[in-house]
């Protein structure tokens, strides 16, 4: 689908994405840069960022890889680093890094619960920290004029109410929804760095989806969660776009749900048919007894 942006919103932006070697990091990856950025990706696997790089060459995008792991503070302070001796700035900070699979809490190890906090949570803490000299305005690269820039958190929707077998990554990305507030506090208010989130649903064709919704889970879904529909890599790029280029200017410490409204499903617990026949029931049960005189 063609993008409603135009080609240039994003344009001398340099934007560094963790994650962005696979799955929705690298749709964000590759529309950032249709729109005018330059990319730095990060990762653990060197093959999957040197296919993401070349990929993302091959459209014409000026893109660089770097190995490292968010969870180690020198690798997130080499990779910021070295995304600013490439391009000269930094304007965007995206922590799209997560890890996930299914455990019922009762077989989750310790380690497993502190693994995934660790990428999630704390990854997504050290990569702002370490990005905060480069953000901040008047930091290195940056123009007078140009104030501060941007940080997006790729968060989920799981902690809004419960989710089975999912108490690592709700517990996370509770933490990441909590610095995305109190960043956007902190650093709105001193560095004029705006950070917002994003909260997707299921998308379709990522690495999350076919761990956490094989094809048997996925073909009942729609049977218990009315509103259940897959989401495109692109929902989640676009609204990347929005918040990072000038169109959320004013939009600071969001974090923006985009899942068709699934979280709010629920099993539908009355025919519709069922409703008005019930209500004239219960409002003629209702009139029917005596008044009272209190
Ligand atoms: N897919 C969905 O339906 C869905 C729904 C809600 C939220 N989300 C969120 O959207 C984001 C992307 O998800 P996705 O499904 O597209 O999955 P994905 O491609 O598997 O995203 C994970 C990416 O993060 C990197 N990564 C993992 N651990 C890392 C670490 N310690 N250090 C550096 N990089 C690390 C991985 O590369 P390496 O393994 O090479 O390091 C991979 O490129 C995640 O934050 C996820 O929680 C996804």
């Amino acid at each position: 689908m063609d993008s409603p942006f135009k080609p240039d919103v994003l344009k001398g932006k340099v934007a560094l994405i963790t994650g962005g070697g696979s799955g929705i990091g690298f749709e964000i990856s590759s529309q950032f840069g249709k729109h005018g950025a330059s990319i730095a990706i990060m990762g653990r696997r060197k093959q999957v960022l040197d296919a993401a790089v070349s990929d993302l060459r091959s459209l014409g995008i000026p893109a660089v890889g770097f190995e490292g792991d968010v969870r180690k503070p020198e690798d997130a302070r080499r990779v910021v680093e070295s995304t600013f001796n490439h391009f000269g700035k930094v304007d965007i900070l995206v922590n799209a890094a997560a890890g996930n699979f299914l455990a019922a809490a009762e077989d989750l190890s310790t380690n497993g619960f502190r693994t995934v906090l660790d990428i999630d949570a704390v990854g997504t803490f050290n990569m702002c920290r370490e990005a905060l000299k480069y953000l901040k305005k008047g930091g290195p690269g940056r123009d007078a004029s140009s104030g501060g820039g941007s940080i997006l958190n790729i968060s989920a929707t799981l902690h809004y109410t419960a989710s089975w077998y999912q108490i690592h990554v709700s517990a996370a990305k509770a933490a990441v929804d909590a610095a995305t507030r109190n960043l956007a506090l902190e650093w709105g208010t001193d560095y004029e760095i705006r950070v917002n989130g994003i909260a997707p649903g299921p998308i379709g064709g990522t690495p999350g989806m076919s761990k956490l919704g094989p094809d048997e889970i996925e073909n009942k879904a729609g049977d218990y969660i009315p509103l259940y529909k897959l989401g495109e890599k692109w929902d989640i790029a676009m609204a990347a776009l929005y918040l990072s280029c000038d169109s959320g200017k004013y939009v600071n410490g969001l974090t923006m749900v985009v899942d068709n409204g699934q979280w709010l499903s629920r099993p539908r617990h009355l025919p519709k048919e069922a409703v008005k026949e019930l209500s004239r029931v219960v409002e003629k049960r209702s009139r029917a007894k005596p008044t009272s005189k209190l």
